[in-house]
């Protein structure tokens, strides 16, 4: 079999621990499963500056755009808080997606029921909870121009930034939400405010227009503030939600907590051709980061999407998928889903999953 370029980008805090456990499943799974991998690691966000000054390294781009997929640990960091915007951490990940025009956002919410208890909701709300939030993800008020603060005639200052959505773009993520929603239960709902943003009244039009092409999804509408507390009410009600960029990243940060830990939840952000980069979805957490207890799973089952998404190795990605049970149904648990009970380091997790992982290839 060829073998695939994989571009590895640690990033900052929890970030090189928990790619460091990736790279091991990677390595088993060229080593059990037969997968031919390439890694090459880069630095991206405060490592990024710390190499070269620049939160997105041109190597790291090229590098980025050459390889076949892309998996992310996390960026950001409190040290990095007083640099200028353009320079922060945060500036690298906006500026990957935006130059990989990856658009769509993947963020799946699902209870892994061997983890009910850790939900702060109660378990008949949140049990068999599996839903798909679609996030645009290289347009709206993230990217709208003009941006900046500016200073009024009378000295004032004064911040502002700019929503819009062109309709090629929410057709784009439209698409992008029908297609997943006709894998799933083809159920989708479109979370906007149309009933005081003009962009918002485009966003419901196109989405319209768009489910004449699948007559099999039923698409609804919702508002945002709706949405957000229906999310914590019934978040059973929904199957695929499709969303803006601003508002996806709210609703996605809810829907994760819907399911105990935001340890356990990876993502896929996708060009129109499927190739993606796949991170979890929790962010670098500074205050724990060198002390070994942060959760691998969300970046391990982050491969998981990468082979289903962008590599066409299903079956592969399943066994991940499975071991990873494997290892709940065993007992493992790091800090954030321990409830109480014994705990595991990021490196064990990471050598559990290795050893489900193997038990399955033999
Ligand atoms: C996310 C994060 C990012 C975002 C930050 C780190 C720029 O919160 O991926 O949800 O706002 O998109
Ligand atoms: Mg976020």
């Amino acid at each position: 079999m060829s073998s695939r370029k994989i571009a590895i980008l640690p990033g900052d805090g929890i970030g090189p621990e928990i790619v460091a456990e990736a790279v091991k499943v990677l390595e088993c799974l060229q080593q059990d499963f037969g997968f031919g991998v390439e890694l090459e690691t880069a630095a991206v966000g405060g490592a990024g500056f710390e190499q070269s000054g620049k939160p997105l390294p041109d190597a790291t781009l090229d590098f980025c755009r050459d390889a076949d997929a892309i998996l992310l640990g996390a960026v950001g960091g409190p040290q990095y808080d007083s640099l200028e915007r353009d320079l922060r951490p945060e500036r690298g990940l906006l500026s990957l997606r935006a130059e990989l025009d990856l658009f769509s956002n993947l963020r799946p919410a699902m209870l892994y029921p061997q983890l009910a208890s850790a939900s702060s909701l109660k378990d008949e709300i949140v049990a068999g909870l599996d839903i798909m939030i679609v996030r645009e993800l290289t347009g709206g008020i993230y990217f709208g121009q003009p941006r900046g603060i500016r200073e009024l005639e009378n000295g004032e200052r004064q911040g502002f930034n700019t929503l819009v959505y062109a309709e090629h773009e929410i057709e784009r993520i439209a698409r992008s939400a029908f297609d997943i929603a006709m894998l799933r239960n083809k159920k989708l709902c479109s979370v906007d405010k149309a009933n005081v943003l003009e962009v918002s009244e485009l966003w419901r039009e196109v989405m319209m227009n768009v489910s004449v092409d699948y007559p099999d999804v039923e698409l609804s509408h919702m508002y945002v503030d709706n949405a957000s507390m229906q999310l914590v009410r019934a978040p059973k009600q929904f199957d695929v939600l499709v969303t803006t960029n601003m508002f996806g990243d709210i609703l996605s940060d809810t829907a994760a907590m819907l399911t105990g830990s935001i340890g356990m939840l990876p993502s896929a952000s996708l060009d129109i051709g499927g190739k993606g980069m796949y991170e979890p979805i929790h962010g670098s957490a500074p205050d724990i980061a060198g002390k070994s207890i942060a959760n691998p799973l969300a970046m391990i089952m982050s491969i998981g999407m990468m082979l289903r998404y962008s590599l066409e190795e299903a079956e592969i990605a399943s066994q991940i998928d499975l071991a990873v049970g494997n290892v709940l149904n065993q007992g493992f648990r790091t800090a954030d889903i321990a409830d109480g009970g014994n705990t595991v380091s990021t490196v064990e997790m990471g050598d559990a999953v290795i050893a489900a992982l193997k038990a399955l290839a033999n």
